[in-house]
């Protein structure tokens, strides 16, 4: 479902890209363009900039791009279609009614309810908390040391001892049974009818980013059973997808997230500044929080608690992590059960050291896994050793491999060279002797022949957007088939046909690619980096070589993959001659 181009193209020229962005990350124009310090990754410097006449934004640092939708995207992780709408709002633009099916807007009707329904019952347990009846939930929390100001944060509430109260108000309101039972606010049996699911338990409302709140979780106050109730998954409560706390700790950048177990960590650990704590939802971690985290930060640190329970959860929750490429690390929290405790008995400063002390997830791991053995007997002591060996066979990359090995010798006083024999006698045995090297996702391997290909197209893309008026000089030799990588063909079309038509726009064919992570691939073919030279002969040369480089490339990828028919064939001479030509000529840059 999208609204029509020119809509699209409206709201974008509409919404000044630099005037956008100024509103979330201050900036400060250098040349022709703005910096500041870039929102999407944690940096000292800024190499965040917003371009006003392309419309465009790109971080030199972590590769973030995109135009002003691309932007609303990803800072308020909107959809395509939210960004849009933000924007037109704020532009005054005029949307058109899109054309759902029936069932569609019944469903997305069903979803809003469920969202008021939700947001009335969290009312009115703050509500209560406030009035006489809510005294004793008050009193448990601020006898839990929460202040005024963080019980207003979290919204927190209180559920009546009357069994049906909450019922009552939302049917009064308007709410009928069956959304109330599916919004996991009241059950009916046969017996007492319709009645209050959550009665006499302080009030945790649970909220998505967007701080809309989707579900509940409720304590009794004191040791009844069980302590935590919480609302059962809905349409619009998806605990696998959702962490309690992400709404506030998503704009905390703080270069990490802090993982916790609870709801009353995350609370304390916000109330004492750590803003960027977060907590699963009464169920173990999952791998979708994990891919929801990886959007804000590379670096997770666990704060689960100190007790067994604890340590196996944070075992897992290491597992899943690294699933999704995310380091791990891990706080001490002794000699305290969960970070609440901790903060309470030894405060904030003391917490921060644990922060920057936290320990590598392996050497967690390892020590953990020591207390398994007996390493006062011998041959425990060598099943440890052949254990680790096993597990540090999982790392495929060498550096990686050996710098674990050195840091593990050194700690548990084995021998270097014994470790390493032992992991390549292991290595062997199981045929892992020579592991392949699989880059990380996300970092980027430099210098092969395809990347290097990859990167004079990007520059030459980029410096003819810098300076359009260059696509006359050049067209005679460099046509959008010269682009071996699908994506930069099509972004090549695009800015060719626009170019020869005298009016290309870089921002709008950014729009024309829906899916986020080819609006950031196409945003980097407009922002690559241009070597700093200075004199125009040395400009005319780098200009010249990207030329010949790209049409090079061109032509042994098309010998290699046209296969023989005439038409291929004929491509390729032509392009021989193209390029012969190219090389001799002088194009001249202004
Ligand atoms: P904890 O027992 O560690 O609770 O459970 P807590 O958050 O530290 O709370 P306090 O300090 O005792 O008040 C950790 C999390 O496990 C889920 C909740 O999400 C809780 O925050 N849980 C626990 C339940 O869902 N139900 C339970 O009965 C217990
Ligand atoms: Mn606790």
């Amino acid at each position: 479902m999208r609204y029509p181009e020119e809509i699209i193209e409206e709201v974008r020229m509409k919404n000044d890209i630099v005037d956008v962005v100024s509103g979330y990350v201050r900036l400060q124009k250098k040349g022709s363009s703005h910096f500041g310090l870039c929102p999407f990754h944690n940096e000292k410097s800024p190499s965040f900039s917003v371009s006003g006449s392309k419309q465009m934004f790109y971080c030199f640092g972590c590769g973030a791009g995109g135009n002003v939708f691309t932007f609303v995207m990803n800072y308020e992780n909107y959809t395509f279609g939210e960004a849009v709408k933000l924007l037109a709002d704020r532009a005054g633009v005029n949307l058109p009614e899109l054309e759902y099916s029936e069932e569609m807007k019944q469903k997305e009707n069903y979803r809003a309810r469920l969202l008021e329904v939700n947001k009335e019952a969290a009312k009115y347990f703050y509500y209560q908390l406030r009035a006489p009846q809510g005294e004793g939930g008050l009193r448990y929390l601020e006898g839990r040391g929460l202040s005024g100001e963080t019980i207003k944060k979290f919204g927190l509430g209180y559920s009546n001892k009357t069994s049906s109260d909450l019922t009552k108000y939302l049917k009064q309101k308007g709410y009928e049974d069956k959304l109330l039972q599916d919004a996991g606010l009241a059950s009916f049996d046969e017996r007492y009818g319709m009645h209050d699911k959550f009665w006499n338990r302080v009030m945790y409302p649970i909220q998505d980013i967007n701080h809309r709140v989707i579900g509940f979780g409720g304590r009794v106050m004191g040791d009844g059973t069980p302590k935590y109730l919480n609302s059962q998954e809905t349409q619009i409560f998806d605990k696998s997808r959702n962490l309690y706390g992400l709404n506030f700790a998503r704009t905390a950048r703080a270069g990490n997230i802090i993982l916790c177990e609870g709801y009353m960590d995350v609370i304390a650990l916000h109330q004492a500044g750590f803003t960027q704590a977060v907590a699963s939802l009464g169920t173990a971690f999952t791998a979708g929080q994990a891919n929801l985290l990886r959007r804000y930060t590379e670096n997770v640190l666990l704060a689960y608690d100190s007790d067994g329970a604890g340590v196996n959860a944070a075992l897992r929750a290491i597992g899943i992590l690294k699933e999704v490429d995310l380091t791990g690390k891990v706080i001490d929290m002794s000699p305290y059960k969960d970070p609440d405790e901790f903060i309470k008995n030894l405060g904030k400063e003391a917490f921060q050291e644990r922060i920057d002390g936290a320990e590598n997830s392996f050497l967690f791991e390892i020590r953990i896994l020591e207390r398994e053995y007996d390493v006062k007997d011998p041959e425990e002591k060598t099943k440890f050793h052949k254990e680790i060996a096993r597990r540090l066979c999982g790392f495929t990359v060498e550096v990686e491999r050996e710098n674990y090995l050195e840091a593990i010798a050194e700690k548990y006083n084995i021998g270097f060279e014994h470790l390493r024999r032992l992991v390549n006698t292991y290595a062997s045995q199981t045929g892992l002797a020579k592991p392949i090297e699989r880059p990380k996702s996300g970092v980027k391997q430099k210098n092969t022949p395809e990347e290097n290909a990859k990167r004079m197209q990007r520059l030459l893309l980029t410096w003819l957007t810098d300076e359009p008026s260059l696509y006359l000089k050049i067209q005679k030799y460099i046509s959008p088939q010269d682009f071996t990588e699908d994506l930069y063909r099509q972004v090549a079309e695009k800015l060719f046909a626009g170019m020869q038509g005298g009016s290309y726009n870089p921002a709008d064919i950014i729009s024309m690619f829906e899916d986020e992570e080819q609006q950031r691939e196409v945003a980097s073919l407009f922002n690559a980096k241009l070597e700093a030279v200075s004199t125009k002969k040395e400009r005319e040369k780098a200009f010249h070589d990207i030329l010949v480089a790209v049409k090079k490339n061109s032509l042994e990828y098309a010998s290699q993959n046209l296969g023989s028919d005439i038409q291929a064939i004929t491509r390729v001479v032509e392009g021989k001659r193209a390029l012969q030509e190219l090389e001799k000529t002088h194009i001249s840059v202004d």
